[in-house]
């Protein structure tokens, strides 16, 4: 008997929706070659959903119950001009992904920085610095620190306003998304630097205690500690030098965002954050998306590069579903399809012109591979 999973699909706004159409593609031509079937249940979510109530809210009951009867979450990308003079609490990435991810619990975030030997052009890294370009993996803390730290707030003292924000963690939580590191660390290159801040700031000093007690269930992981500035520094003088790098919530946001500008296309960079274990399993609940967002100057036109998005697929196949040959499969046909030369424009350079493809062609490409 085939297999069947549930999953939520969440287009969402910008290039979001045509992405997705050419991602699905993708997952029903695997599940074809690979004998397991998915449940879908499609939802509204972001400007998508706020412009569908009537500005109410950019996340619905109906989208967070399909989300709570699913194995996973495919999630396209929210936001865009149309609802940024919205107030803050309900604007598509604060009202909808933020409140996603504490929901279900989704504390650990992987975000690949990848640049393809064949694409470092596309990087705007000097190129004699990464002659084979680099394959990075971010692990940041997604539930925790001064996100949702407490208090959090703005008042009147001595006659001025003043605003400020927690930064806080529980040992629990540094303990349990290092080890989500040193795992990730396991099955690549067995080294693991984590970055803190731990010069200034007392939530860095607990967290770099906590990595070096949790490093000592990982024998065979070299543990590197990094100051964040310092880390930022070395990322772009040698990004080919690092493995895995786990962080907390802030810095994380800030350092895989360079590490996505450093690969030279945001396009090509998918992402998970996952919450717990599945019971009696290595599986996840997880939400998987594009690390690019929405690009609203683009949507529409058919341009975008797909392969974020159905990397997304993959790793959705491999964390939450258990579906890892499809997951493989899916990997490999798309690098086949950028080694043959297909070219989406944010990867392209004035040489590939020829090559230069939309984004049913380049996911054609990837279909073919399969
Ligand atoms: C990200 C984004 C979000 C974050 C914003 C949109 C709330 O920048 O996913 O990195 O800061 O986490
Ligand atoms: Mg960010």
């Amino acid at each position: 008997m085939s297999r069947t999973h549930r999953i939520a699909v969440l287009a969402g706004d910008g290039i979001g929706p045509e992405v997705m159409t050419d991602a699905l593609r993708v997952l029903d031509a695997v599940e074809a070659k690979f004998d397991f079937t998915t449940e879908r249940n499609v939802q509204l979510v972001g400007g998508a959903a706020l412009d569908a109530t009537n500005n109410e809210t950019p996340l619905p009951a109906e989208t967070i119950s399909a989300c709570e009867n699913s194995d996973g979450i495919l999630f396209g990308s929210v936001g865009g001009p149309k609802w940024e003079t919205l107030p803050p609490d309900i604007q598509p990435e604060r009202g909808a992904l933020l409140p996603l991810r504490k929901h279900f619990g989704l504390f650990a975030n992987l975000r690949p920085g990848v640049c393809m030997p064949s694409l470092t052009h596309a990087s705007p890294v000097k190129n004699e610095l990464i002659p084979n370009g680099f394959d990075v993996l971010c692990v940041r803390e997604l539930t925790g620190g001064v996100y949702f730290g407490s208090p959090k707030g703005r008042e009147e003292r001595d006659g001025e306003t003043v605003a400020f924000d927690t930064m806080i963690y529980k040992r629990s939580e540094i303990d349990r998304i290092l080890r989500v590191a040193f795992t990730a660390a396991m099955g690549r290159g067995k080294r693991l630097v984590s970055v803190d801040k731990a010069n200034v700031l007392a939530s860095s000093v607990l967290w770099r205690e906590v990595a070096i007690e949790v490093a000592k269930d990982y024998p065979e992981v070299e543990l590197e500690h990094l100051y964040v500035d310092n880390a930022a520094m070395q990322l772009c003088r040698r990004p080919d030098s690092f493995d895995v790098l786990v962080t907390e919530n802030l810095f994380g946001d800030i350092l895989s965002d360079e590490m996505a500008m450093i690969s030279g296309s945001l396009g090509m960079l998918p992402s998970a954050s996952l919450g717990g274990q599945k019971e009696g399993s290595d599986l996840y609940f997880g939400m998987y998306e594009p690390s690019g967002g929405s690009a609203p100057d683009i949507a529409g036109q058919g341009i975008a590069n797909p392969i974020a998005q159905i990397l997304s697929v993959a790793m959705l196949l491999r964390f939450s579903l258990g579906e890892t040959d499809a997951a493989k499969a899916i990997e490999a046909a798309a690098s086949a399809a950028i080694d043959k030369g297909f070219r989406t424009g944010d990867i392209a350079t004035g040489a590939d012109a020829e090559k230069k493809v939309g984004t049913t062609e380049m996911t054609d490409a990837i279909l073919a591979g399969l």
